[in-house]
């Protein structure tokens, strides 16, 4: 098992050019299935999920294939066994996003229920009652849901918000099995992350008929066929928010290419509330930090408001700001396994309910850590780069699961990560 070493603290700078969207990529991948035929889907990520995604795809009958530097190929011209299984679908609960266009190509599915995680519970309620008034019938089954749909799905109105807002992979499900619905379906609700923006950009490009898109209302006008696609997925906004922290906590200066600034306004808002400078440029921007970082408070939101996925590496730049912060945590309420690792590191956080409270400290200081899941790790890692001495960082494969050889990214820049084997036990 890989373990990080990381000496700090440093400053970054330099160039980097962010990757594709993760979370744009894995839907998109998923909507391949709708269409038989071969589709080359650009700009995905090489990372641990998106490979265990191909896999999951691959156990359904698809032939995915992928040469270096090259778009990778999922040919769907036969879907053999509809079941996602529960061996690849426990490790991703992304793996759930095949649920709607398995049922809407094959009329049936079987996907192992996801269980929680290091962020929450993770319920699919939402998913199931979005499917059930297109029609299916669901049950579940030792472990699995079983989605069956003998007389074809028909469009429908459904309102798909829930006690925590939008559902991101609910609507991508949904979506995916209203395009080939008999009939309009309006989603109210919807989630408006640009991930969706981008699947239903995709599925528009299929054939597909899907108006309202990047608002919470939906319209799909389902078609008989969809057709495989040539594709290119949008560049990860979490990735980029990463390396503008990163810039920020280690008062570095660091620009960015690839990056969407529109995508990252809520984020840009708030780094630039602490003093940090953000500077647009034709395709992304310049991120400086400040010696003198101000504290603020931030609430995690749906899109367009702060995302959860940027909360741990934003409370590991507030650790270090001149005063007081609160981060309260609204979309997953107990997301916060990055708070007692940070804590190891000398920062000064309380943990309230859904809320932490940050009391800003001068230095952090380098600790044995270890990683969670993917976004707790990601703060791990911008801790360590600031923080006099060496971290350890334990699992990093939490980490890997997200970006690609991180330390490859950022060595460059001036951090000095380095991957090493675990010592035996
Ligand atoms: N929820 C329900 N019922 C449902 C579905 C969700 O109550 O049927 C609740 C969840 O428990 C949560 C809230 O609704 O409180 C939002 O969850 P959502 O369904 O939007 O999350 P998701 O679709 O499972 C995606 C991302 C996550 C990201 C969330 C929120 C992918 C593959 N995953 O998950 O990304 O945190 O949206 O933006 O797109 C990550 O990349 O590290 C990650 C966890």
């Amino acid at each position: 098992m890989d373990i990080f070493r990381i000496e700090g603290p440093v400053r970054l700078s330099g160039q980097v050019t962010v990757n594709g969207s993760k979370n744009a990529a894995l839907p998109i991948m998923a909507a391949a299935i709708l269409a038989e035929g071969q589709s080359s889907l650009a700009g995905v990520p090489r990372l641990s999920d998106v490979r265990l995604f191909g896999d999951l795809l691959q156990t359904l009958g698809c032939r995915v294939e992928r040469d270096a530097d090259e778009p990778m190929r999922i040919d769907a011209s036969v879907i053999s066994n509809p079941v996602g299984d529960y061996e690849i679908v426990r490790k991703m609960r992304a793996s759930i996003c095949i649920l709607g266009p398995l049922l809407a190509r094959c009329g049936r599915a079987e996907v192992s229920m996801p269980g929680g995680c290091a962020i929450g519970d993770r319920p699919i309620n939402l998913h199931v009652r979005g499917l059930r008034e297109l029609g299916a019938e669901i049950h579940l089954k030792n472990g699995y849901v079983i989605a069956e749909a003998p007389k074809g799905l028909r469009g429908a109105s459904i309102f798909l918000g829930g006690s925590f807002g939008s559902t991101v992979l609910g609507t991508a499900n949904v979506m995916m099995a209203a395009a080939l619905a008999k009939g309009r379906t309006v989603v109210e609700s919807a989630a408006c992350e640009p991930e969706i923006s981008d699947l239903a950009n995709c599925l528009n490009a299929m054939g597909a008929r899907i108006s309202g898109i990047g608002s919470p209302r939906l319209v799909i006008e389902g078609v008989p066929h969809l057709h495989p696609v040539q594709y290119r997925v949008i560049p990860d906004r979490i990735e980029a928010g990463t390396f503008m922290v990163a810039a920020a906590i280690t008062r570095g200066e660091l620009k960015l290419v690839n990056c969407r600034l529109d995508d990252l306004m809520a984020v840009v808002d708030k780094l630039r509330n602490v003093g940090v400078t953000v500077e647009p440029t034709a395709d992304g921007c310049v991120v400086a930090g400040t010696d003198h970082l101000r504290p603020t408070d931030v609430t995690t939101q749906p899109y367009p408001g702060f995302p959860t996925d940027l909360q741990a590496q934003l409370m590991a730049l507030l650790a270090l700001a001149e005063g007081n912060s609160v981060v309260i945590e609204k979309i997953f309420p107990d997301r916060f396994m990055h708070v007692a690792e940070l804590n190891r590191m000398a920062a000064d956080l309380r943990k309230e309910g859904p809320a932490v409270i940050v009391a800003g400290v001068k230095n952090l200081v380098a600790a044995p850590v270890m990683a969670s899941d993917l976004r707790a790790s990601a703060a791990l890692v911008l801790a360590g780069l600031a923080a006099e001495g060496t971290t350890i960082i334990n699992r990093v494969y939490h980490i890997d699961r997200g970006y690609e050889r991180i330390e490859e990214r950022l060595n460059p820049l001036g951090a000095q990560i380095f991957r090493e084997d675990a010592p035996a036990p």
